[in-house]
């Protein structure tokens, strides 16, 4: 059973070659309407789950057009809405749903709630977001900076901003596509200590990008966060809004990421956001080409 829980408990050599197939898929349906069925087709006569407990927009979108690309069929769950909403156990859910659809993608609030799902489930669980982790979003990632400007490998990253989930998932991948990762923010916000990723810490988000080649934030306030917290994160985070100024003191050609949704003007200016150095709408794409790739990593 091959699920993919996150970057760094997959092999290098096989996130290597999801994002090479994703690369290879998006180049073969170049220009084709988005509802133009794939030549080959993985997913031909199989059931997927997309299992939602949070909003979400691209996710969403991106599993479920993905997943009829390939050939497959979708169904789109809300965890309020099923049993599991309801008292009924992760470990039976993963059971029962197993005995109807072939793959399971879920998007939920704790990770112990992801590996309950996989352990007991006898198709493959896909992490689309938990608490800690976002590992779809950053294989996305690398593969956009890597369409933009070549190799990852020993470039500079900087992360300005909360120490959340999607950075944890980007200094997973810095230790297994070995880039130098900065994290710049408060420490009230740092990451998780015990998170088994690869980055030092630069709390002047000035001095930390000097020489980035990309920069990379996100929300300050995630999903999983209180919303009373909402304006002392404000105050703490401030200082690390991405800003023309900040973006001209990385390299002439950095790149700037967000994974959306954003707070245009809150993490990141509009005119960064809409500038020359964007690529957030690339990125945005490239989730439906990298979970492809992951779904037949896993099927495979
Ligand atoms: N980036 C991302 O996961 O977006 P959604 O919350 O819209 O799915
Ligand atoms: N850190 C954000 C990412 C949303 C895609 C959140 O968890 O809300």
């Amino acid at each position: 059973m091959t699920h993919f829980l996150d970057i760094h408990t997959t092999p290098t050599a096989d996130l290597r070659a999801i994002i090479d197939d994703a690369r290879r898929m998006k180049d073969a349906r170049a220009g084709l309407p988005k509802g133009t069925p794939d030549t080959e087709q993985p997913l031909a006569n199989h059931m997927v789950a997309l299992i939602f407990e949070k909003p979400s927009t691209r996710t969403r979108v991106s599993f479920d057009v993905g997943v009829r690309q390939m050939g497959g069929q979708t169904m789109v769950l809300s965890g309020a809405d099923m049993q599991l909403g309801h008292g009924e156990t992760i470990a039976d859910t993963a059971r029962v749903l197993s005995r109807y659809v072939d793959m399971i993608m879920i998007r939920t609030f704790e990770e112990a709630t992801l590996h309950e799902m996989a352990e007991h489930a006898t198709v493959p669980v896909i992490n689309g977001l938990t608490n800690r982790t976002h590992p779809c979003q950053i294989m996305a990632d690398i593969m956009t900076f890597e369409e933009h400007r070549g190799p990852i490998k020993g470039r500079k990253v900087v992360w300005s901003g909360d120490g959340n989930n999607v950075f944890a998932s980007f200094a997973h991948a810095a230790k297994q596509f070995d880039f130098d990762l900065v994290f710049s923010g408060p420490p009230p916000l740092d990451p998780e200590r015990a998170l088994d990723g690869l980055y030092t810490i630069e709390r002047d988000p000035q001095k930390a990008v000097q020489g980035a080649d990309l920069v990379v934030t996100d929300t300050w306030v995630s999903m999983h966060d209180p919303q009373s917290a909402r304006e002392r994160r404000h105050n703490q985070l401030r200082g690390y809004q991405v800003t023309e100024t900040l973006m001209g003191q990385a390299n002439k050609d950095a790149l700037f990421m967000h994974c959306l949704p954003a707070h245009r003007d809150d993490e990141v200016t509009s005119a960064v956001m809409d500038g020359p150095h964007s690529v957030i709408f690339d990125e945005a794409e490239n989730r439906l080409h990298a979970q492809k790739a992951v779904m037949r990593y896993c099927l495979k």
